[in-house]
C-alpha cells in the first residue's frame, strides 16, 4: 500500500501540533519537514527546535519522521536533526561533493538515510549510491516552495527509477515522489512506482479539513 506523508510546510504553524494531530489521527504514516537555507533553495524554513518540538507526537501514533534538508553543508546538522528525533534524513546529491560520506554519516548516527534530486538533475547521478540507502526522494517540483505544479516528466523518471531499483535487487528501498502531488495525479504516480506520497498544500488547505484531504487521496489510491 502507498504510504502518506503530509508536508507541514503548508500546515498552519501558529497550531501545528494540532495539524500533525489531525494528519496522525487520519492514518498519516510519515509526517515530512521541509528544512530550507535561504542559500541551496530561494526559501528559508524551519530547524532542528521544530522537529523536536513534533518528534514526540508523530513516533507515539507509530508514524515515521522524515526530514528533507534543502540545505548547503547538510552534514554539519544532521546531528542536531538526529538529536531533534528525526527517523529519516534526506539530502540532496546537489549539496552533496561526499555523498558517499554523507550517507555513510547518516546511517552511523543510527537513522535512516534517503537522497534526493532536482528535477534536472540526472538520475545517474544516483547510481553509485543506490545499494547504500533506505529511500530515494524524486523531486517533482523544483524545491523551495509548496503549491507548485507537478512536472509532468517526473511521470517517467519515477517508472525509470524504479526500474533501476527493482533490476538490482533493491525493490525494498523507498521511493519517495514529492511536489505538486494531489489527490487527481496520486494514482498516476503510484503506478509509475511510488512507495510514499508527499502532499503539502493539498492536505492542508483552507477548502477541506486534513481528514478529508487524506480520505480524498485513499479513494484514489483505492
Ligand atoms: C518543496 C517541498 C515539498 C512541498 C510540497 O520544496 O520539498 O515537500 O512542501 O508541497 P506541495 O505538495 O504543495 O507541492
Ligand atoms: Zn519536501
Amino acid at each position: 500500500m502507498v504510504k502518506l506523508a503530509p508536508s507541514i510546510l503548508s500546515a498552519d504553524f501558529s497550531r501545528l501540533g494540532e495539524q500533525v494531530q489531525q494528519a496522525l489521527d487520519a492514518g498519516a504514516e510519515y509526517i515530512h519537514v521541509d528544512v530550507m537555507d535561504g542559500h541551496f533553495v530561494p526559501n528559508l524554513t524551519i530547524g532542528p527546535p521544530v522537529v523536536a518540538a513534533i518528534a514526540p507526537q508523530v513516533r507515539a501514533a507509530g508514524a515515521v519522521v522524515d526530514v528533507h534538508l534543502m540545505i548547503e553543508k547538510p552534514e554539519r546538522l544532521i546531528p542536531a536533526f538526529v538529536e531533534a528525533g528525526a527517523d529519516i534524513l534526506t539530502v540532496h546529491v546537489e549539496t552533496c561533493p561526499h555523498l558517499h560520506r554523507t550517507i555513510q554519516q547518516i546511517k552511523e548516527s543510527g537513522v535512516r538515510a534517503g537522497v534526493t534530486l532536482n528535477p534536472a538533475t540526472p538520475l545517474v547521478s544516483l547510481e553509485e549510491i543506490l545499494s547504500e540507502v533506505d529511500l530515494v526522494l524524486v523531486m517533482s517540483v523544483n524545491p523551495g516552495f509548496g503549491g507548485q505544479s507537478y512536472i509532468s516528466a517526473s511521470t517517467a523518471r519515477i517508472a525509470r527509477l524504479r526500474a533501476m531499483l527493482d533490476g538490482r535487487g533493491l525493490g525494498h528501498v523507498e521511493l519517495e515522489v514529492d511536489g505538486g502531488i494531489k489527490p487527481n495525479n496520486a494514482a498516476l504516480v503510484a503506478k509509475a512506482g511510488a512507495t510514499i506520497l508527499v502532499a503539502g498544500s493539498a492536505i492542508f488547505n483552507r477548502q477541506k479539513s486534513v481528514a478529508e484531504a487524506i480520505a480524498a487521496f485513499r479513494r484514489e489510491l483505492g
